[in-house]
């Protein structure tokens, strides 16, 4: 898909998590791959508004972490990683990914997949691209 700004970005975020089933018995993990500015965080913003998340979703840079609880959706978390600032994997771990992974009512959003390759369970690929023009971006779903 071919987005021309942010909002269709988020848009295109919204008719994704609308057809997403929860798993029967882990988590639903997405992995959102893109350069710096591609759009990563901005997609989750997208998700958050389609899950009736009212707060702003900033990115967890610093945070590396963000739950966000959920009403009246079939997940009951959304969860936002940014591995960007990770030495480590361990340092996931440590946060209780397991426990976080192995639940079906959480969907998980990790920014830069890549620095946690070796614990990342197998998840839906959101690749995101910037194209010539500056305002758009190339959207590509891997399930
Ligand atoms: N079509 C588009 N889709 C998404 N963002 C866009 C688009 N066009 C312009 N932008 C702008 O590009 C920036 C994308 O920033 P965003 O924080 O989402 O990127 P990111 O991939 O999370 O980067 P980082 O790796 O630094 O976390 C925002 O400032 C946004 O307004
Ligand atoms: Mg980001």
């Amino acid at each position: 898909m071919i987005s021309k700004n942010l909002e269709e970005t988020q848009q295109i975020a919204l008719d994704f998590v609308r057809n997403l089933q929860p798993k029967e018995n882990e988590a639903t993990v997405i992995g959102l791959y893109g350069d710096l500015g591609a759009g990563k965080t901005s997609f989750t913003q997208g998700l958050s508004k389609a899950l009736g998340i009212l707060e702003t979703v900033v990115s967890p840079t610093f945070v590396i972490e963000k739950i966000y609880e959920l009403t009246n959706q079939q997940f009951t978390h959304l969860i936002h990683i940014d591995a960007y600032r990770l030495e480590k994997s361990e340092e996931l771990l440590h946060l209780g990914w397991k426990e976080i992974i192995s639940d079906p009512k959480n969907l998980i959003a990790v920014e830069w997949p890549e620095r946690v390759v070796d614990i990342m369970p197998e998840h839906i690929k959101i690749m995101l691209k910037a194209l010539e023009n500056a305002d758009f971006r190339e959207i590509e779903v891997v399930s």
